[in-house]
């Protein structure tokens, strides 16, 4: 072992080097349950939880943990959306969409928009208290933690998802102190004092 000075810590670096005392899995390999390697590793990395919505005639709403804040200057963030998802072309149709930052009590949601076979279009939000933001027209939920409206900036292919970069027009909170997070393959609620 020889041993590193960083910042006041001892980091220790292993002399034997590589390979690790554990076995590395191959990220494409899946246990005897079908689970992957990578999947196994990223639940283990907690996010938080939203609710993407897109408006018009034909609004839609798609449960999503891929986003993140890109930029202060310009106002951006990013979300990322499989092709295959039909939320995937309302975005790229409609050029904006808006994010609901899911609160602690919101579980009911976040499963109802990840779930296949909820009813298409407007019948999706029915019963959730709303109001169609005044940039995007998308729907947001009046019990959301956070709520952010986007212009659609830019399109990068991610793979089997595309990343959406979105400017943010406009965002606004709640007083709830309680989150809605997504970590290993399940919901948890997390508080905090506010601010
Ligand atoms: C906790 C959670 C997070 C999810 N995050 C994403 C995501 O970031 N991007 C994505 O494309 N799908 C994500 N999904 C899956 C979609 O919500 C799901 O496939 C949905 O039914 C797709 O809807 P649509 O095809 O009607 O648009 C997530 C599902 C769950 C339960």
């Amino acid at each position: 072992m020889s041993d590193n000075g960083i910042g006041g810590a001892v980091v220790t670096e292993r002399s034997g080097g590589w390979p690790p005392p554990w076995e590395p899995r191959p990220v494409r390999e899946r246990d005897s349950a079908g689970r992957s390697a990578l999947r196994d590793a990223m639940a283990r990395f907690g996010t938080g939880i939203t609710v993407l919505t897109t408006g018009g005639e034909n609004p839609h709403g798609m449960t999503a943990n891929a986003f993140s804040s890109v930029s202060l200057e310009p106002p951006m963030v990013l979300c990322c959306v499989a092709r295959t998802a039909e939320m995937h072309e309302a975005i790229v149709s409609s050029r904006c969409f808006a994010v609901n930052v899911l609160g602690g009590r919101q579980e009911r949601l976040a499963r109802h928009f990840a779930d296949r076979r909820r009813p298409r279009g407007p019948a999706q939000f029915e019963g959730i208290d709303r109001w169609p933001g005044k940039h995007t027209g998308a729907p947001l939920f009046a019990d959301s933690l956070a709520r952010l409206e986007c212009r659609l900036v830019e399109v990068h292919d991610g793979g089997d998802h595309s990343i959406f970069l979105g400017e943010v027009l406009e965002a606004d909170w709640s007083s709830e102190t309680e989150a809605l997070l997504f970590l290993g393959g399940g919901f948890h609620r997390l508080g905090w004092g506010g601010r």
